[in-house]
């Protein structure tokens, strides 16, 4: 892990601290982070039994916090019994927010509908009763393949109240995905809609389920509980198809919780992993929704008056922590959205910002950059035309930030009054992990900061040695924490393989590359499959992307490594220009610009050996870069791995030119 060159460790701006932020913030200052920081280096027991007994509501309180007697097996809070939704729900009901919004959903075409927390508890319970009138409950598990809508949360609550184990596909995903996750979760239930609506398009969902269930295995499910959503015909088995309204009807509006213990599987959650097949993050009860709401509170600085925003769909973990779970338990009122950023237009969100009021908005990096790019091709939506001043606090997840785009972040939509909180974490670890406290840490654009108080996170080598500040290496966290991955669903042995090799002798092993600096701030270089070595030289692809967004012409790039004999790995440069694709003589021009350009912000070593230009750049659905594509695209072979996830799979062809 030698001599990493890096362009993000060139930036040194630092932002903050934000006084006016830090006076009214629940975590003030360094001084305030330390301590609870050193509470629990000093008494991780002492300091999560405390947070746990006065963050939770425990139905039977635990003795035991910790027990590690299984380890990588951990469990927290074990003999403590609760119910998720309870905690997220009835505690507002007593507290005096029944009438507070809970939330604010705006569908695509605009139309706004709210529901308090009293009502939502109503609607929860009486789609939980609906479920248990069918006779499902604690032990089985469900499939929610939904739109964004209060049905989806509603539905991921009623589950919890019962104890049943959801698993939420992203509504994106095809058939074929559907179906492999119905059957290695072994659902009796799968709960959808007839239709999403998106960008003012309709997209069938029932009939993905049905073709789903049609596949081997598919007949597990014995009942499909539909949303009525988009009025689109559907396809319909008396036997086998119900109707949501139909399961809610006449229902009572009160509805017992089934109280579980700490560690029930609360959600299995699929991801992928270095295979082909996607691994069932399996969480728990206890443990997770303690740090959904811990970290929902320090890290969003949550308050009473707070109107929070974040754009993930419940199909990711961001949407089950930060919308259904976390936000909830937290108390506040928030928006759920059901359409895309660029409809009808490039200015949705700003207008949406403006129209609700929002305080706290928190998005993925690559909206941002797609809105940036937007804003520069029609300037009419351009954040400055909207009134932004409700905000108070902006967050980023998913993928390393480029500096420039933080700043622009920082600048157009926070007018440069709003801290920028950069969160690290993986649907493996149930919520942020390494982040800044808003009030507290100043800020460095690209990085994710600190961790969060009660977490170990280190940067060691491939033995688990820690390294020092500048130097690339594995990023791990040392001690358990409550919210950490349980389990990979119905297989043992990849838990323990994929996270906990025994190399590294009891660390959790996060699949990134990241380095600290002289601050001990973190870095993220990447995932640990997207770090190329260049004659001997160790190059994060982040970084050397990083500085070709920073480049007036680029709008996004993406790199990966093609095999080389001599050097090893030679960079190759996936890049959208924020003009139309160039070819010819324009393309070979801008490539050595943009070469010289690498050379200079990073170094010559990094000069992409190739560069393709391209109109956009292969995505999954969730709107991350699949490299691993493009990896096969740079080596010039057949595309014959599985492109289903990719957002459009033609997306591939306009890379031919080489320059
Ligand atoms: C990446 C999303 C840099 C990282 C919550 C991680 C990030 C993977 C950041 C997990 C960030 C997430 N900076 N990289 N702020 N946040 N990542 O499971 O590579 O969908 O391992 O969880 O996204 O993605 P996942």
């Amino acid at each position: 892990m030698s001599s990493t060159i890096n362009t993000m460790l060139v930036e040194e701006r630092v932002f903050g601290p934000f006084d006016e932020f830090a006076a009214n913030a629940r975590i003030s200052g360094m001084e305030q982070y330390r301590a609870l920081a050193d509470e629990a280096n000093q008494d991780p027991e002492g300091f999560w039994r405390r947070m746990a007994e006065s963050e939770l509501v425990w139905h039977k309180p635990f003795t035991k916090v910790l027990d590690e007697s299984n380890a990588p097996f951990y469990t927290w809070f074990e003999d403590g019994e609760l119910n998720v939704s309870e905690n997220c729900l009835d505690v507002h009901l007593q507290n005096g927010n029944a009438d507070k919004v809970a939330l604010i959903f705006e569908a695509d075409d605009g139309k706004v509908e709210t529901v308090t927390y009293r009502q939502l508890h109503a609607r929860v319970c009486r789609i939980a009763n609906g479920i248990r009138a069918m006779g499902y409950g604690k032990g089985d598990r469900a499939i929610l393949y939904l739109p964004m809508s209060i049905e989806a949360v509603a539905i991921m609550q009623a589950c919890a109240r019962l104890g049943l184990t959801h698993s939420v596909v992203f509504g994106g995903f095809s058939a074929r995905s559907l179906h492999q996750r119905v059957v290695d979760v072994g659902a009796r239930l799968v709960f959808t809609a007839d239709a999403q609506l998106r960008g003012g398009r309709q997209i069938p969902l029932k009939s993905a389920v049905d073709e789903a269930l049609s596949y081997e295995g598919g007949d597990i499910v014995e009942k499909i509980v539909v949303y009525k959503r988009a009025g689109s015909d559907i396809t319909w088995n008396d036997d086998r198809d119900v109707w949501l309204h139909d399961i809610e009807e006449g229902q009572p509006e009160e509805c017992t919780p089934e109280y579980v213990g700490a560690e029930h599987p609360l959600f299995v959650l699929y991801t992928s992993g270095s295979t082909g097949k996607p691994k069932g993050v399996q969480h728990s009860s206890g443990g997770y929704l303690l740090w959904a709401k811990l970290t929902t509170n320090w890290v969003f600085d949550a308050k009473p008056d707070d109107i929070f925003w974040c754009t993930a769909d419940v199909g990711w973990v961001t949407g089950h922590t930060y919308i259904t779970y976390g936000s909830l338990a937290a108390g506040l009122t928030q928006i759920v959205f059901e359409g895309i950023p660029t409809y009808p237009n490039a200015g949705r969100f700003w207008e949406m910002i403006q129209r609700h009021k929002v305080t706290i908005f928190y998005t993925a990096p690559t909206a941002i950059r797609s809105l940036i790019k937007a804003s520069e091709q029609n300037p009419d939506h351009h954040p400055r035309h909207y009134d932004l001043s409700s905000l108070r606090l902006l967050g980023s997840v998913g993928e390393p930030i480029n500096p420039e785009a933080w700043v622009w972040y920082f600048e157009n939509v926070g007018r440069s009054r709003c801290p920028v909180v950069d969160t690290w974490w993986q649907t493996e670890t149930g919520g942020h992990i390494l982040a800044p406290l808003p009030g507290a840490t100043p800020l460095k654009p690209g990085s994710c900061t600190l961790p969060l108080p009660g977490v170990d996170a280190a940067v060691v080598d491939e033995s688990g040695n820690e390294l020092p500040p500048g130097a690339g290496g594995l990023l791990v966290i040392r001690r358990p924490w409550p919210s950490m991955i349980r389990a990979v669903w119905g297989d043992e042995n990849r838990y323990k393989t994929s996270y906990f090799p025994s190399e590294l002798k009891g660390m959790y092993l996060a699949g990134d590359n990241a380095q600290r600096d002289e601050d001990g701030y973190f870095w993220i270089l990447g995932r640990t499959d997207d770090v190329l070595s260049v004659s001997g030289h160790r190059l994060g692809g982040t970084e050397i992307e990083s500085a070709l967004v920073a480049h007036e012409l680029v709008a996004e790039a993406a790199i990966v490594g093609r095999p080389d004999a001599t050097t090893g790995e030679a960079v190759v440069a996936f890049i959208m220009l924020k003009q139309a694709a160039p070819t010819g003589e324009e393309a070979q021009k801008i490539a050595n610009q943009l070469r010289d350009w690498v050379a200079q912000q990073v170094g010559p070593i990094a000069k992409p050996r190739d560069i393709r230009f391209g109109n956009s750049l292969p995505k999954t659905r969730s709107g991350k870069i699949m490299r691993r594509l493009l990896r096969l695209v740079a080596e010039g072979r057949d595309i014959d791995q599985d492109t289903s996830t990719l957002e459009n799979p033609d997306v591939l062809k306009q890379f031919s030119g080489v320059y």
